[in-house]
């Protein structure tokens, strides 16, 4: 008997290396580092995780198409009847496309694609050729787009493109400032709000990541450390590679000296599952959304304000707004709820809700 949650999504950063180097990427700091998963390592780890209850292995990176091991570690999960995605730059999709076969259709794609003067122009109409080839393969295509002072002006052309392939386009609002995005500003928050507004407006195919008080609480969580673990292309174990890219020593250890079960089950992880909501910090503690928010991307936090536990940096500026009359409740999402929000939380003395962290992660994830 276990008395540890199931690990349902394993991703596999399985290689550092990428054959671009985009001004926002987080990974950028490893791309010199030798380091890549081989296929006797990831079949022992896709094993060691079927044994934890996986069902889904994620291929990712630096660039997963870049690996010699990637599409014989695709197979092998199939032998171990395993879904797979694969998130990519999309360039060398031809490569998995002609070996896979009608396998294909089984894999589920998230492509990054930010328009043409993020990543690299000329490779630009490559990638959409194969987002549309996946399509045309009647494979589940999701598009990926991060949104920077760079690519801010391509928004027609962008979400023009996801929106005419009938494909959901998955959006992160701002890059976290770490790897080769340190050097690239941020948005203020009313070019974000303007952003969110627009994006609601005129592009239903558009999924923006937003904290619950913005967006209602309907959008899923990643669930990290609870159902989710993530293999660095060195072997360390992290709940959270975004983070460990940039903070190595964020690791539960290496799966190349220790059991992925003992990893699963070491201090990392239950540190994160005992969590409450009262440590959390500001206004997280006393947030009413807290129960399904759980305080979004804890990766934008970490890089924003340097804190694991700190509340998104969306939220903190929007109240601060709020407070000080500098905004427009026009510009803000659901803006009703937002002004009870800041009201509630300016009444509270104490924090909401006592209950860990895992077991919301589980109740959320339909894992009890
Ligand atoms: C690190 S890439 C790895 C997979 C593949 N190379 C790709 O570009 O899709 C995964 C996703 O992270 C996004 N990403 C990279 N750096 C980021 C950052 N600083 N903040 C937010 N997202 C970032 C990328 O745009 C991409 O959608
Ligand atoms: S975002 Fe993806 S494609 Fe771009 S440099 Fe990073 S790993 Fe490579
Ligand atoms: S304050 Fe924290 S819990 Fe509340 S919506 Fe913002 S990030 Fe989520």
């Amino acid at each position: 008997m276990t008395n540890f949650p199931v690990l349902k999504d394993l991703h596999i950063r399985i290689t550092s290396k990428c054959n671009f180097n985009c001004p926002h990427c987080y990974a950028a700091d490893w791309f010199n580092d030798e380091v890549k998963l081989n296929l006797e390592d990831t079949k022992a780890l896709i094993l060691q995780a079927v044994d934890l209850g996986c069902k889904k292995v994620t291929f990712t990176g630096g660039e997963p198409l870049v690996s010699p091991f990637v599409l014989d570690s695709v197979k092998f999960c199939f032998e171990n009847k395993l879904r797979v995605e694969i998130e990519t730059n999309g360039v060398l999709l031809d490569r998995i496309i002609s070996s896979l076969g009608e396998d294909i259709k089984k894999v589920e794609f998230s492509v990054s694609y930010d328009g043409e003067e993020m990543r690299d122009r000329k490779l630009a109409p490559k990638v959409r050729e194969n987002i549309e080839k996946l399509i045309k393969l009647g494979c589940d295509v999701k598009i990926q787009t991060v949104l920077t002072k760079i690519n801010i002006s391509e928004l027609e052309h962008i979400f023009g493109f996801s929106g005419n392939l009938g494909v959901k386009n998955r959006v992160f609002l701002t890059h976290s400032p770490t790897g080769n995005g340190r050097t690239l500003s941020l948005f203020e928050i009313l070019e974000w709000l303007k952003l969110i507004k627009i994006l609601k407006s005129r592009f239903p195919n558009a999924i923006v990541e937003l904290p619950d008080v913005f967006s209602g609480g309907t959008q899923k969580k990643c669930g990290w450390g609870v159902h989710r673990c993530e293999i660095m292309p060195n072997g360390d174990v992290t709940s959270c590679a975004p983070i460990t890219f940039n903070k190595r020593g964020f690791v539960a250890g290496n799966i190349k000296t220790q059991s992925l079960r003992d990893l699963w089950n070491s201090e990392h992880f239950l540190y994160i599952r005992n969590l409450k909501q009262s440590d959390f910090k500001s206004l997280c503690a006393k947030c009413s959304f807290w129960k399904t928010c759980l305080g979004a991307c804890r990766s934008i936090s970490s890089s924003i304000d340097g804190d694991l536990l700190s509340p998104h940096p969306f939220c903190v500026s929007v109240f601060d707004m709020i407070k000080s009359n500098k905004v427009d409740k026009n510009l803000i999402p659901n803006s009703d709820v937002v002004y009870s929000w800041v009201k509630q939380i300016d009444d509270l003395e104490g924090s909401f809700s006592e209950e860990l962290y895992e077991s919301i992660v589980l109740k959320q994830h339909k894992l009890t």
